[in-house]
């Protein structure tokens, strides 16, 4: 029987310390041996957001318990790993840099091989941890720095097909939850205020809705959030707002969606099964999956959402990315660095600011 490759990840690009040991399964997913997460919430919470240099204090003080847990956890030494995965962006460099020289540095002293990561890839390979998923797949990746449509064509060839022209989804959670103050981490606690609220209350803005492909344009819903928002007189009015919040995010996200699942199948029509995976941090949110569950019925899409514990970040995708990419002899080694900007298809245009002509 042939050996099966077991990874250990490491990954701290923004505000989570994070370390997994994952072995690859005979179907093609993957055995999550262990998946530890220490994140930074109170640590950040008082500034509402995360502030670079106490994040990567706070790596530099747990990265090594960290990654001792996920050891220990898993029941395997580092001698019985095959190579180890670290995040090298995009992200916080400050942050990065962390991770990546812990893991190179062991991989070094044990004679192991060092792959440097793209957060990003191992967001879009998450799905196949658990499911059984072939190429090609459509993916939303919809988390606190990015919000794109792509098509996951193959391991190393994606292809950009729609993106935010500013802020990112979960950016845009965040800010409202601070609008309104609603408490940090903004997502979570937009969803779970919404549940008290009318989200029919406020009619609020649906920016490039019909217009400009599956690409996404959210700083007009954040800024009408903030106008609206000098006139809230009760509690419930907060949660009202909170909830068409919600609500025009949904009404965005099923459109475009819509938008994006005919570009895919005019790419690529022949394939017994059109996958649709929602990845990312906002993948979580129990509204939005519905919703985009919904419009897969009607497009005759198969959804894929990652368990939550695989849609925030986490390292089990950083070690299951680096399974991948060893099998396939992708080594990644002409990134020496860390690197803040990082996107998955260097071909597509970069769209933020006045770089979408409408
Ligand atoms: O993927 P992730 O953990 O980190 C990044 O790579 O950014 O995503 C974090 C983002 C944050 O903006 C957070 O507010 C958002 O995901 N988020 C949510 C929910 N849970 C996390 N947004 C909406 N609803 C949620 N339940
Ligand atoms: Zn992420």
């Amino acid at each position: 029987m042939e050996k099966k490759l077991t990874f250990l990840g490491i990954e701290t690009s923004c505000d989570e310390t994070a370390s997994s040991v994952v072995q690859e399964n005979d179907d093609g997913t993957a055995k999550v041996l262990s998946n530890v997460i220490s994140s930074q919430i109170k640590e950040h919470e008082k500034f509402g957001g995360v502030v670079p240099e106490i994040a990567a204090r706070s790596h530099l003080e747990n990265i090594e318990l960290v990654i001792q847990e996920a050891l220990d956890k898993s029941k395997k030494k580092i001698s019985d790993i095959d190579g180890i995965a670290a995040t090298a962006g995009p992200g916080l460099v400050v942050c990065l840099n962390i991770g990546y020289n812990i893991g190179k540095s062991i991989a070094a002293f044990e004679n192991k091989t060092f792959l440097p990561i793209n957060h990003l890839e191992g967001h879009a390979l998450s799905p196949s941890i658990e499911n059984k998923i072939s190429y090609p797949y459509l993916l939303l990746l919809v988390s606190g720095g990015h919000s794109q449509f792509l098509i996951i064509k193959d391991l190393d060839n994606y292809k950009r097909i729609g993106t935010t022209i500013d802020d990112a989804v979960g950016e845009a959670f965040d800010k409202t939850a601070k609008i309104l103050n609603l408490g940090y981490p903004g997502g979570p606690c937009v969803e779970k205020f919404s549940k008290l609220g009318d989200n029919n209350k406020y009619t609020l803005p649906l920016p490039i809705i019909n217009r400009s492909g599956c690409n996404l344009s959210l700083a007009g819903l954040k800024t009408d959030v903030l106008r609206k928002s000098k006139n809230l007189m009760t509690e419930q009015d907060r949660y009202d707002l909170a909830a068409s919040f919600q609500e025009a995010i949904n009404k965005i996200l099923s459109k475009k969606s819509e938008i994006a699942m005919k570009e895919f199948l005019s790419e690529s029509s022949n394939n017994s099964i059109n996958y649709f995976v929602v990845a990312g941090g906002v993948a979580s949110n129990e509204t939005i999956r519905k919703s985009l569950k919904n419009i897969c019925l009607k497009m005759n899409f198969k959804p894929i959402f990652p368990s939550k514990e695989f849609c925030g970040d986490n390292a089990a995708m950083i070690a299951w990315a680096g399974i991948q990419r060893f099998k396939k002899k992708l080594f990644n080694t002409k990134n020496e660095a860390v690197k803040p900007r990082w996107p998955l298809d260097l071909k597509a245009p970069f769209l933020k600011g006045s770089g979408l002509k409408l």
